[in-house]
């Protein structure tokens, strides 16, 4: 396949096809104004690629997802977060020497200046953790320099890597009104995050090892995912080389949104009220199936995967175990076992392929864990934060990198007088 031919106006062009590494076929439209005229319209960019990248790799009709050319299955087996972080980062999978390395520096970077510690009074105490987590980051400019040069960057993915778990933590105890409790150099980065938020100072706290563990892998089925909409985020801010800070603060606000992130708080949201409301299960399928009820089934359907989400199917695998193990019975499991069950026999569901997506199940075992509701999306973002900072780098480095900036279709009104005020 050389070109794609484009009539228009009588005209043809011929426009560049890019392949990719798994036979995706791109038709490079670049040129396309130049040579037309003309522009593409794709409102919600499904059919847009705003880049190449040598990260993530999906196809939603297969349910795959692989990072860096590895399966997600098999690193949610084998990997930790760190090696996952290491390998979305800097593009390879790290030695042990490498990853000894990776996670002493992360353990070394989690202390944030006293002075941001400030910030937390400032806010009331139920303010929006993802607010509040977007807000620091943001401000991460004013304490940490910003080298202009990207090999300079190094220090500050650390510190963001290793500084955003210490920084959601003190959101979470400043929102229960107790004392921050400092990182522990002798946990690892799951164990150290369930540190700062369960332990008191008053007694001694282990961090169960099952909890440890499957937060970890939490946190590794969230770390990647192409070109989403706080990924695009990332690089559309980044694009203009605003700095690594700035970008991933935009990221997060992105990621905050119910569509996105904050989906993992409207599926517990959604089946409390179920519950509440007696468990009536056809009715609230009946309300997702109306257009006009406003109301969707939260945690089903997906932009890319249109037959199942690799990352719910593990998180599916593994959480009647966790809780098993973790004595866990929890009503809202049964709730949703049972929608699922209905919906994946319904006849609306199964045409438009609505399937459960990653954050169905991932409350659940927060729940399970002890983790608040209003902290799921910020766990979202702990995850997602390798992937952010991998396609960052990825933007920044790559030499044909252009500030992200689309065109429109203006429909609004013509060039018109403008009339004095008393006339309008
Ligand atoms: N419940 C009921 N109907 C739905 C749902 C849903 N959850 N999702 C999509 N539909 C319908 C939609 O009404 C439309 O119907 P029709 O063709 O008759 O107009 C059709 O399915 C296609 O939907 P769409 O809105 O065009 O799909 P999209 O690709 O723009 O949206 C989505 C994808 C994830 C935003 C959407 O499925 C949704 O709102 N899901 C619920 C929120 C959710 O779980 N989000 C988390 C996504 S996974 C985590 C992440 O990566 O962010």
């Amino acid at each position: 396949m050389e070109t794609a031919k484009l009539e228009l106006n009588g005209e043809t062009y011929e426009l560049p096809i890019t392949v990719g590494s798994e036979g995706e076929i791109g038709i490079d439209i670049r040129a396309l104004r130049g040579q037309t005229g003309a522009i593409t319209l794709d409102s919600g960019y499904g059919n847009t690629g705003s880049c190449t990248s040598s990260i993530t790799f999906i196809n939603g009709e297969k349910g795959i997802l692989r990072y860096r050319g590895y399966s997600i299955e098999d690193l949610a087996a084998t990997s930790s977060f760190p090696e996952v972080s290491y390998l979305l980062i800097y593009g390879r999978l790290p030695t042990q020497v490498e990853l000894d390395e990776f996670n002493h520096k992360l353990t070394y970077h989690s202390l944030i200046h006293e002075d941001i510690k400030h910030f937390f009074e400032g806010y009331p105490q139920k303010a929006p953790p993802m607010s509040v987590l977007s807000t620091i980051v943001a401000s991460l400019t004013a304490y940490y320099p910003v080298p202009d040069d990207l090999a300079g960057q190094e220090k500050n993915i650390i510190r963001l890597m290793s500084k955003l778990k210490t920084i959601a933590a003190f959101a979470y105890k400043k929102s229960i009104g107790q004392p921050f409790m400092y990182p522990r150099n002798d946990l690892g980065f799951a164990g150290d995050f369930l540190h700062m938020m369960n332990a008191v100072p008053t007694e001694a706290y282990e961090v169960p090892p099952l909890f440890e563990k499957t937060l970890d892998l939490l946190l590794i089925l969230h770390a990647d995912h192409e070109q989403n909409c706080s990924t695009s985020t990332v690089r559309m801010v980044g694009s203009s080389n605003a700095n690594l800070f700035a970008s991933i603060s935009a990221g997060i606000h992105a990621l905050s949104g119910p569509l996105h992130g904050g989906a993992n708080v409207a599926v517990i949201d959604m089946l409390e009220r179920i519950r509440a409301d007696g468990g009536n299960l056809q009715k609230y399928i009946g309300m997702a199936k109306d257009k006009n009820s406003g109301f969707r089934l939260m945690g089903f359907g997906h932009r890319v995967y249109k037959n199942f989400d690799p990352r719910a199917n593990v998180i599916k695998t593994v959480s009647d175990r966790v809780l098993n193990e973790m004595g866990i019975d929890d009503p809202l499991l049964d709730i949703a076992k049972e929608l699922e069950r209905i919906a994946l026999e319904d006849d609306y569901f199964v045409e438009r392929k609505l399937f459960p997506n990653v954050d169905f199940y991932s409350g659940i075992l927060y729940r399970a864990m002890g983790i608040p509701t209003d902290m799921f999306t910020v766990m979202f973002a702990i995850g997602r934060l390798p992937g952010w900072i991998a396609q960052w780098l990825e933007m920044r480095n790559d030499p044909k990198k252009r500030i992200y900036r689309p065109r429109q279709i203006y429909v609004g009104e013509g060039l018109r007088a403008l009339p004095p005020i008393e006339e309008r």
